[in-house]
């Protein structure tokens, strides 16, 4: 099979929700779970259908509290389309005899094809073919195409089709026990041209949303008069369409539907805008026809290729396919940001964490105005970030751990242990180090793209209301003459307390302490570089005064950071008084223990009271720093940073980690690229599984995991094959690791295209040929090349490099 190719085969009840999920098609505007068309929500399909920002809240009592929970709303069911032979049944796979059943994902042209072969009850033999689009190029259009077969049968088939707004928000079963109504209102209605129309409200944030879906049945190639009848029932709108069929012959059926929300751009009211798009939009052929065009030019500029492992290959694949369903060019002119879950089902409910942190990079290397968008998602809620700020009693912008509409904090207050069935308090959202990732996602797309208007217009005010706050949370500690943060929680989950204590968050995360001196130091910096009119601008909008900055700097020297001998940078104050935990037995007992925290409480226990982490948390570090970063930055704290301090640091908690989120193994594998390859190789082949084969088990079916699948790509650009963009040039540092084979990869830099081969410690940079423009600066080791257009030049880290002029 080619690596453009994903799929399944076979029907299996018990494993549709993962198909479901990694079958999803989408477009960044809207996506569609890849649930048979003839099936409703029952504990084996889930049709899930999500418009990317569209939030609903829902207040419901657990546990003996009012909770509120804000959700994405799954929207009605715009590809229902079923059939019955002679009055017989509805089409229900667990009625009948599957003689074949495949889903095939075509990654290149962003279709999923359904094939099906059944035996009915009275014997028959049909065939089914599905092919269905969420179009890349007219965001709110998608197609659904049938053609039946009747093998061995003549009869009357009656296709039912069009749209189901029967639906809830109920794709996670542990959120059953909350409301789950997010829709109401609802019309459904036909058009004079045949279209039938659903429109409805969500019900709290009054997002009006309209679907619209034209059928037509095709017999012999030709469209043919079918009787057509409207069914109306309740919130469900179809027509049903009947069809005499005579033995060995095949109908078609297509559908095209459109879904239009109140938010839309460019739009009178949504269920004008919808019939009116679906009234004229081209046939069938002709949109597969331009949304083949919308994805090969995506696949352009988003190339990733591994000349030899194919299974790795397809991975690669399905994770940009993925990312760009997500986040795709129509999100340019979206308000949205990364949901932790994609828009392929209903995990986290569809909120915003820190993934972006992992996601950012894949994008600004190859269109940086979608970087800029997920930016401007938080720019647009600095607003409500002040205001959490202050309610803290902190000045300065306090991101959410957890977001959603309007920036206020989603994060849960209760959470369901699925293990033991009791409700517990979450303090999860103490997870101040978002803002840290928001300001650090700001300095690196600004050093990748030197975009001076972001950061002058918007990045820089961010980058500092969120110093101002960090600033703020660190107390200065006179018995130790240094900064400390207290009562927050770290990237590492399992870890929200002290044992037995009543206070919620830990003290003196290191990852939050660290980064908290990056931020105050890179904040003076960026602030000394605007230009100085708008630095005064700024300085006197924000009110800042020489004696914060000067905190800041102090800061920057002075905070406390824990260690616990050896060189252990401590996760934090206290860590290594925990108890160890027996992580054999545990292996032994359980076997898949990532969700170690779950195991612990459903045991009585609590994970507060062991060194064991849910996911990378001090190792985040050199993550995202550079050895020669930390260094400096410790070194400034007054810590000097011994040889071994980062593989000492790697091997303890390594063996301390459950790897209990799919972004620890990104983590992994960054961090031990450089000096353990092969261990590597593992945690990137964990990251390549997370979802493919749901490697935290049962998860893949509520949403994939797409900060994972942003890191497995990240994985291959930067960190193995090297490439970073700093100090005004591309520069290459391979170390392909030669088990993946080479590597061709296609960015863009400083506006110019380029494709970058890497191979062990080689890379060949070939710039798109066209009009002249000035050149771009390569360098790897020592050595810098100026490229113009239609240029090579070849890098070896071994040998000296050179520029070929003969390309
Ligand atoms: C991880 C977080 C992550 C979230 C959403 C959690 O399991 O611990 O770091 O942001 O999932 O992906």
């Amino acid at each position: 099979m080619s690596s453009w190719l994903f799929g399944f085969r076979g029907f299996d009840p018990d494993d549709e929700g993962r198909r479901e999920a990694l079958c999803t098609l989408g477009n960044g505007y809207f996506a569609t779970r890849g649930a048979a068309p003839e099936c409703t929500a029952d504990d084996v399909h889930y049709p899930g259908t999500y418009v990317a920002g569209c939030y609903n809240r829902l207040t419901t009592e657990v546990a003996g509290r009012e909770v509120e929970q804000e959700s994405v709303v799954n929207m009605p069911n715009w590809l229902l389309l079923t059939f019955r032979v002679d009055g017989g049944p509805w089409l229900d796979l667990r009625r009948l005899e599957v003689l074949d059943h495949e889903q095939e994902l075509d990654l290149e042209r962003g279709f999923l094809v359904r094939r099906l072969r059944f035996r009915d009850e009275q014997w028959r033999t049909t065939r089914l073919v599905q092919h269905r689009f969420a179009h890349m190029a007219a965001p709110h259009l998608a197609g659904l195409d049938t053609t039946l077969v009747a093998e061995d049968w003549s009869g009357q088939v009656t296709f039912r089709c069009g749209i189901d707004g029967r639906v809830t928000n109920s794709g996670v079963a542990r959120y059953r026990a909350l409301d789950s109504q997010h829709l109401t209102d609802h019309r459904t209605f036909e058009t004079a041209t045949g279209i039938v129309v659903l429109h409805a409200r969500t019900s709290q944030s009054g997002i009006r949303v309209a679907e619209a879906a034209r059928s037509q049945v095709f017999a012999g190639g030709q469209p043919s008069d079918v009787a057509r009848s409207l069914v109306q029932q309740g919130d469900l709108i179809t027509h049903d369409l009947t069809v005499q069929l005579e033995r060995g012959s095949e109908v078609r059926v297509e559908k095209i539907a459109s879904l239009r929300t109140s938010r839309d751009a460019a739009s009178t009211e949504p269920v004008t805008e919808a019939v009116d798009e679906v009234r004229c939009a081209p046939d069938f052929d002709e949109l597969c026809r331009s949304h083949t065009l919308a994805w090969a030019r995506l696949h352009r500029e988003f190339h990733c290729g591994l000349s030899t492992s194919e299974e790795a290959q397809r991975a690669v694949r399905l994770h940009l396919f993925h990312l760009l369903q997500t986040i795709s060019p129509t999100s340019g002119d979206l308000d949205v940001g990364v949901p932790a879950r994609g828009l392929h089902g209903e995990a986290y409910r569809g909120h915003v964490f820190w993934d972006e942190l992992f996601v950012l990079p894949t994008l600004t290397l190859r269109r940086p105005r979608l970087a800029r968008t997920l930016l401007m998602y938080r720019y647009r809620r600095l607003g409500r970030a002040r205001r959490a700020a202050s309610e803290a009693g902190l000045p300065g912008a306090m991101f959410p751990w957890q977001s959603g509409s309007n920036g206020r904090e989603e994060s849960q207050q209760l959470h369901l242990n699925p293990r033991s069935g009791r409700w517990l308090p979450d303090h999860t959202h103490l997870q101040r180090h978002v803002g840290i990732a928001i300001a650090h996602n700001i300095h690196h797309y600004h050093r990748a793209t030197g975009d001076d208007e972001f950061l002058s217009e918007f990045g820089a005010e961010m980058l500092l209301e969120i110093t101002r706050f960090f600033a703020a949370l660190a107390h200065y500690d006179r018995s130790r003459d240094r900064y400390v943060i207290r009562g927050v929680v770290g990237p590492d989950e399992y870890h929200t307390g002290y044992p037995g204590q009543a206070r919620p968050g830990i003290d003196n995360n290191a990852y939050t302490n660290i980064m908290t001196a990056w931020l105050c130091r890179t904040a003076a910096e960026v602030l000394r570089e605007l230009p100085t009119e708008r630095r005064h601008e700024l300085v006197e909008q924000l009110n800042l005064r020489h004696g914060e900055i000067d905190r800041w700097k102090r800061i920057a020297q002075r905070m406390y950071v824990p260690f616990h001998g050896n060189g252990i940078i401590s996760q934090f104050e206290g860590y290594d008084q925990l108890a160890e935990l027996d992580w054999d037995g545990y292996r032994r007992r359980y076997g898949d223990i990532h969700r170690l925290d779950r195991i612990l409480e459903a045991e009585g226990d609590d994970p507060n009271r062991y060194q064991a982490s849910k996911q990378a948390d001090v190792l985040m570090l050199f993550y995202l720093l550079s050895a020669e970063e930390l260094g400096g930055l410790l070194e400034g704290l007054g810590y000097p940073m011994p040889a071994d301090t980062i593989p000492a640091n790697i091997e303890y908690y390594l063996q301390r980690t459950s790897h209990g989120s799919t972004l620890s193994a990104v983590v992994h594998a960054w961090v031990l690229a450089r000096s353990h390859r092969h261990r590597a190789l593992e945690f990137f082949d964990h990251v390549l599984a997370a979802d493919i084969h749901d490697t935290q088990r049962g998860t893949t079916s509520e949403g994939v995991h797409l900060a994972a699948m942003a890191g497995s790509i990240d994985l291959l650009q930067r960190c193995f094959a090297g490439i970073e963009v700093r100090d005004g040039a591309l520069r290459l540092n391979p170390l392909w690791p030669t088990e993946l084979g080479d590597l061709e990869l296609t960015l863009r830099y400083q506006g110019q295209p380029l494709t970058i081969t890497v191979t062990g410690r080689t890379a060949t940079v070939r710039t798109a040929p066209g009009p002249a423009r000035p050149p771009i600066t390569c360098a790897c080791g020592i050595r810098s090349v100026l490229l113009g257009p239609g240029e090579t030049a070849r890098f070896s880290l071994e040998h000296r490099s050179w520029k070929d002029d003969s390309s």
